[in-house]
């Protein structure tokens, strides 16, 4: 039982997709729409969210160092992780508990999707780190932003691309792109795939319908008169 003055937990939202789905922009358009309603929302990211983590961000997305070796995608699952664990212990465990809504773009399920079925790390071994870096912490939303992979890579200006779209090839991203699309159908209950082609403030609506029944009865994060946060269908 909850002792009173104790904060109903927090929704844990998370965006993921491939490249160029459109997460930051939605995420920042679900911010907006959750807090105009009254909801707490702390928004944050990966890899980063944290100083530890954007660090980290910098040394995983840099291009490749030239005639350096590529590092196996097991090093990149481990970074990916150790970011997380930081990111989860520092920013989303803590806004949780306040009773904060927390909205990440990308979580857990871009490792097993890029160095799972993308870099082919077994799915157990991602498992048993994810665990470690989580501490069995799931999302109660995860928003799939699907789009064709060319037409996801095109969207990025080339001065924007990271080493995960410059060193890794279109089939990289294709099985990236299907082992996101495993994911949902494996959990349908967690996973809402939104087609992420065409205006983005139409997707921002059938996003927005997705999040709404997790806000039918929670109260706000310390936001006046939680009762009244209601999401449009
Ligand atoms: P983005 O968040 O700006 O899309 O850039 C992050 C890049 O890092 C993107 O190419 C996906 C990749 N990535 C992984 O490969 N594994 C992970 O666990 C995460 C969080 C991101």
């Amino acid at each position: 039982m909850t002792r009173p003055g104790t904060p109903v937990r927090g929704r844990f939202i998370t965006f993921e997709g491939p490249e160029g789905a459109g997460k930051t922009t939605q995420a920042a358009r679900l911010e907006a729409a959750l807090r105009a309603r009254g909801v707490a929302v702390v928004s944050t990211r990966e890899p980063g969210g944290t100083v530890f983590g954007e660090r980290v961000r910098d040394i995983l997305l840099a291009a490749p160092a030239a005639g350096r070796p590529e590092v196996d995608p097991i090093v990149d699952a481990l970074l990916f992780n150790a970011a997380r664990h930081q990111l989860v212990s520092e920013v989303i465990e803590p806004a949780l508990a306040a009773g904060r809504t927390v909205i990440c773009a990308r979580f857990a399920d871009s490792t097993r999707a890029y160095q799972g079925y993308g870099g082919g790390v077994p799915l157990e071994t991602l498992a048993r780190l994810e665990a470690v870096a989580t501490g069995g912490l799931t999302p109660d939303r995860t928003i799939l932003l699907d789009v064709p992979v060319e037409l996801g890579l095109g969207r990025k200006a080339p001065d924007d691309r990271t080493r995960f779209e410059t060193a890794f090839d279109v089939s990289f991203h294709q099985r990236v792109r299907n082992g996101f699309l495993a994911m949902a159908v494996a959990e349908p209950t967690r996973f809402v795939v939104v087609d992420a082609r065409g205006d983005p403030a139409d997707i921002a609506r059938r996003v927005l319908r997705t999040v709404g029944p997790l806000f039918a009865d929670a109260p706000a994060g310390g936001e006046p008169n939680p009762a009244s946060v209601r999401i449009p269908r």
